[in-house]
């Protein structure tokens, strides 16, 4: 298995950049394995095309002492995580009641009409993919948006919605 001092090439994911960000984050949760799905996130959080490379499971796995199928199940039990690559930006709107109330709706025409692609799908170009999560704590500013994990509230018209994802060009 190629783990952590395996030189780098380019065609490795696990590069000593990211594994070196990986240690701080496993490091900042104490390591502890109850916090696996959070700590899976912001690792995912990190890697382009948002989704968990096989041999990052595999490095998390040996890294936390867990085993590589329970890491595994982790990802594919939770829609927010993912085993191969989605999009460069993934927009993820919220599915729960409250912002289903706030507003909601209409985000989701304006996104997949700016995006150009409908709900857990990838845009022509692999820019831009849409997908619901659970409440991701914004809902206090809902209608709100979660981009590649930047939450980005208030977004109340079609302008400041493609104002943020302006940004993504
Ligand atoms: S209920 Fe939608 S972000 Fe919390």
């Amino acid at each position: 298995m190629m783990v952590g001092s395996a030189p780098a090439t380019k065609f490795e994911i696990l590069t000593k950049e990211l594994a070196s960000k990986i240690d701080t984050i496993i490091t900042n949760n104490e390591n502890d394995s109850s916090k696996l799905v959070g700590i899976l996130l912001e690792i995912q959080d990190i890697i382009p095309k948002q989704y968990i490379p096989m041999e990052v499971a595999a490095y998390v796995s040996e890294k936390m002492d867990i085993h590589l199928s329970r890491v595994y199940d982790v990802i594919s039990f939770y829609a927010a995580l993912s085993a191969s690559p989605r999009a460069e930006y993934v927009v993820q709107m919220c599915d729960s009641v409250v912002c289903k109330v706030t507003g909601n709706n209409s985000l989701k025409d304006a996104l997949q009409e700016y995006i150009g692609a409908g709900v857990n799908e990838v845009s022509a170009d692999g820019k831009f993919a849409l997908e619901y999560t659970p409440c991701f704590g914004a809902c206090d500013i809902a209608p709100a948006i979660r981009v590649n994990g930047k939450v980005y509230g208030n977004l109340t018209s079609n302008d400041k919605i493609k104002a943020v994802l302006d940004r993504c060009k």
